[in-house]
Parts: C-alpha cells; structure tokens; sequence
C-alpha cells in the first residue's frame, strides 16, 4: 500500500514518536557530515527520487527544507509555482494526481483546501506529503516536536499551550500533543477554536486538553507557540481579526506569567501584531531551531514514505 504524510491525525503515538526519533537521527547525520543517500541512485535504480512540490500558496521554509530534505538524501525537488498547476482550475486535482504520479516519485502539496491533498493522496499512485492546508501543517508539527526535545521536552510530560488562531498549525499540534501525551492549552477568542475534530481526536488519545479564552490559562506552560491572525486564504478578514485577537498578543506582559517557557513560532511571523519584537528575539524564543529543524523532520518522511520505514 502507498504511504503519504497528509496528517498528524493519521499517526499512531508509536509512529510519531519514531518519525520524531528519526528526525533527530538525521539531524545528527547532517551535522556529522554523514548522510546515507537513501534517495539517490542505486544498484538497481539509475536515477534519484524526484519530488514534484505544488505550492497554491507562498513559501520560504517548507520549501527550501524540502528541497535541502531532497539534496542532503540525494533525491531532486521539483518547483511548480502558484501560476503553474491550477489545480480545480486549469485541471481536475484527480488528473493533476494522476498525470504526475506517471511523472513523478512523490508529491508535496501546499494547497487551500485540505481536500485537494486528500484527493491527490487518492488518485496519484505515489506519495503524498501536506506541506500545509487549511486543516493541518503536520511537516511543520512534527520539526516542532524535534525541537521541544531539544529544549527539555520528553513524551508523557509538559504543557504546551498555543495561544491565537485556533488553525491548521494548532489543529495538527493538538493532534500531536495528544499522541505524545503532552498537556496542552489553547487560549484565543471565542469563535476562533481549533477544529471540533482535532479535539475530538485528543480526547479518543486521551489527550489532556483545555480550552480557554483566559491569558492565565498559559501559567505554568513550558512551551508557547504562536501563529499569525490571520491565516493564508483569511486575508479578506484581517481587520476583524487584529480587533478580536488584539488581547492575545505575545508581549512581555504575558511573558511575565510564563517567565520560563519557550517560545515557538511557526514563522512567517507578523511582528508587532501577534508577536512583539521583544519576544520573538528574547532569549526564550527557539523559532530559529524550528525554522532550521523542518529539514531533518522532512527527510525522516521521506525516509518512511520511500525506504519501508513504517
Ligand atoms: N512555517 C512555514 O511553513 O513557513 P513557510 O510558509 O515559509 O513555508
Ligand atoms: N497558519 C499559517 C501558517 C503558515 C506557515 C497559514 O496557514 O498561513
């Protein structure tokens, strides 16, 4: 059966916790200088595993992390821009799905809607990687996950809170808090909490979660993550949103609450709206371990996607 990577909420807690390990496995490879190319050719294969990487949306780190993933195992990203594919546009995402499998080894997919990634994952007859939807941004959850290991964090314990838009970065890491046994918190306004479906997928992990629309809910916390208001595809609702999150800005005022917790941020960030300066550049934040980390988390992917890693 063809294995993809669309959601955290396909994981099981021994699955992720292995890709987490093998994240940090490959980390350690890159910095020894030491990479097996497990994606390049072979005895038996004459080419390297090419990618083909449809980006709807912007990117800078899902992007370069996957064509650094693809470089340092030997295998090849292939770019198709926002103004290429038109995927439901120029072309059913089904062909689209099904054009590229016959072209391609594998595919990673920023779309709109998460259904696109689902029905590319349906039809393309090779693997599918979510390099974020409107549902989920499990690449970018699990590096996150690499990192709090490497800031004290260890499986069974901690409090991770998520303070803002309850979207796609959140709902994928309630998912993982949840399989990891992590407690976590999401504090923002009423109408903007994560997907019933996320938090019901917590709860059926036994998941420790709380939602709040209270700033002191993060007391206690050793990790705070944070996202922008206004999420790609929202823009038409941004000034509705800088009024209605506008209590839930990361500043040194809440900082004081939680004087010892690390500080993630997915990135891009919107500095001076859900992140102050002072933050995001303090001496808790770890958002450049992140941004550097989705590098070895996207090559354990690839490693279970092409190399019968389960
Ligand atoms: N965090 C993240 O996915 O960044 P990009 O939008 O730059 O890829
Ligand atoms: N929630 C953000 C994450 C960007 C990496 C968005 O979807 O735009």
């Amino acid at each position: 059966m063809i294995k993809h990577f669309v959601g955290i909420t396909d994981e099981t807690p021994e699955t992720f916790i292995k890709l987490i390990k093998r994240s940090e496995f490959w980390k350690k490879s890159v910095k020894k200088g030491n990479v097996q190319q497990i994606l390049g050719p072979t005895k038996n294969r004459t080419s390297s595993k090419v990618i083909a990487m449809i980006f709807q949306k912007p990117s800078t780190r899902t992007r370069v992390s996957c064509e650094m993933a693809l470089h340092h195992l030997g295998g090849r990203g292939l770019y198709l821009s926002p103004n290429e594919i038109g995927l439901g546009k120029r072309e059913a995402t089904k062909d689209v799905a099904a054009v590229l499998g016959r072209l391609v080894d594998g595919i990673l997919a920023r779309v709109f809607s998460h259904s696109d990634v689902l029905e590319l994952s349906k039809h393309a007859g090779v693997p599918v990687v979510n390099g974020l939807s409107d549902a989920e941004h499990p690449c970018q959850i699990l590096g996150d996950f690499l990192t709090m290991l490497e800031h004290g964090w260890r499986p069974g314990k901690g409090k991770l809170a998520f303070i803002g838009d309850g979207n796609n970065v959140c709902n994928s890491l309630i998912a993982g808090a949840a399989l990891t046994g992590t407690e976590f918190v999401w504090v923002g306004p009423k109408g903007y909490e994560p997907d019933k479906k996320f938090v019901e997928f917590a709860y059926q992990n036994g998941g420790k979660i709380i939602l709040s629309n209270k700033i002191s809910e993060l007391k206690g916390s050793d990790f705070i993550y944070n996202d922008v208001w206004t999420s790609m595809g929202f823009e038409d609702e941004a000034n509705k949103r800088r009024k209605k999150f506008k209590p839930y800005q990361m500043n040194s005022k809440v900082m004081e609450l939680v004087p010892s917790a690390k500080i993630l941020h997915c990135l891009p960030a919107h500095r001076g709206e859900e992140i102050t300066d002072e933050v995001i550049d303090g001496k808790n934040s770890i958002v450049l371990d992140q941004a550097e980390n989705r590098v070895y988390s996207k090559m354990a992917v690839f490693e279970r996607l092409f190399c019968n890693h389960k």
